[in-house]
């Protein structure tokens, strides 16, 4: 399916990267002007100025989601830019730090909720904010299959995550009947510098083990998640919101 965002502004956080770069480049490929954020400021500044060197609209922020100060500045200066704003894909997020619970730290636990929960409502926060005064806009949440099932040793990534829905469901009630719509995505098991980093950490054999899990026999691609966030944020799902899309391979069906 191709999409037309032409004259519509986008914001993507985690936009340097992985999921989050197909995602602002689908964007902008689809006629959006993109905002892409990062807390690699220098990262999001290369791939904004390959955006604009292929003739697309983007600017790059950096912003660290875990500072709701940053965040306000960032949606600011995104609407202050481009004049509106109209989809965001709310999508930075980190690992925890593998442990039991009982051997989890709470810095761990803090840093993770920081950026993957509070760092989602902050965005969510000044986002709504404008888009209650604009009349309309779309927002997709990063959620994860980790948010609709437990995993050991990731306690705080899946709470987390599991809190991210919570807070894409509320919002949906809260703005339905004004025009704007809220949904979350959950990836599944996708081939990104994130997965990357789990095999360097030694996780290899588990990612192993969890694509030989999965339905289709294979891990995701970025794009497949860039795909489903640019539906939701299009007309072609005008009577979907608060729904949390599982895009993972059939992975959740077990
Ligand atoms: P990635 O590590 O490739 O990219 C994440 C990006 O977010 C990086 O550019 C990083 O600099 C940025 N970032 C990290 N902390 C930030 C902060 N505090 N403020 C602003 N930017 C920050 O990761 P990937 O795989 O693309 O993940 C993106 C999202 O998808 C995350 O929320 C992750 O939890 C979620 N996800 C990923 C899955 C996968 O298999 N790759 C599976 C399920 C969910």
């Amino acid at each position: 399916m191709s999409f037309s965002f032409k004259n519509q502004v986008a914001l993507v956080t985690g936009a340097a990267s992985g999921i989050g770069w197909a995602t602002a480049n689908a964007f902008a490929q689809a006629g959006a002007a993109v905002a892409l954020v990062d807390v690699n400021g220098d990262a999001a500044q290369a791939k904004a100025d390959s955006l604009i060197a292929a003739g697309h609209t983007a600017i790059a922020l950096c912003c660290d989601v875990a500072d709701i100060d940053q965040v306000e500045v960032m949606v600011k200066e995104t609407i202050a830019t481009f004049g509106r704003l109209d989809m965001a894909f709310n999508n930075a997020g980190i690992q925890n730090v593998l442990a039991e619970m009982a051997d989890a730290t709470v810095d761990d636990y803090e840093r993770v909720m920081s950026v993957n929960l509070r760092g989602i409502w902050a965005c969510m926060k000044f986002e709504l904010e404008h888009m209650r005064r604009q009349g309309s806009g779309t927002i997709v949440n990063c959620s994860s299959l980790g948010g609709l099932v437990g995993g050991a040793e990731r306690a705080s990534y899946h709470a987390a995550k599991h809190g991210v829905i919570g807070l894409t469901k509320s919002a949906a009630l809260e703005y339905a009947s004004r025009n704007i719509r809220v949904n979350a995505v959950c990836p599944g098991l996708i081939w990104t510098p994130m997965a990357d980093q789990m095999v360097a950490a030694g996780q290899g054999e588990a990612l192993e083990d969890m694509t030989k899990a999965v339905p289709m026999g294979r891990h995701g691609q970025p794009e497949e998640i860039a795909d489903a966030v640019l539906w939701l944020s299009s007309a072609s799902s005008s009577y979907v919101t608060g729904q949390s899309i599982s895009v993972d391979g059939g992975f959740i069906m077990r």
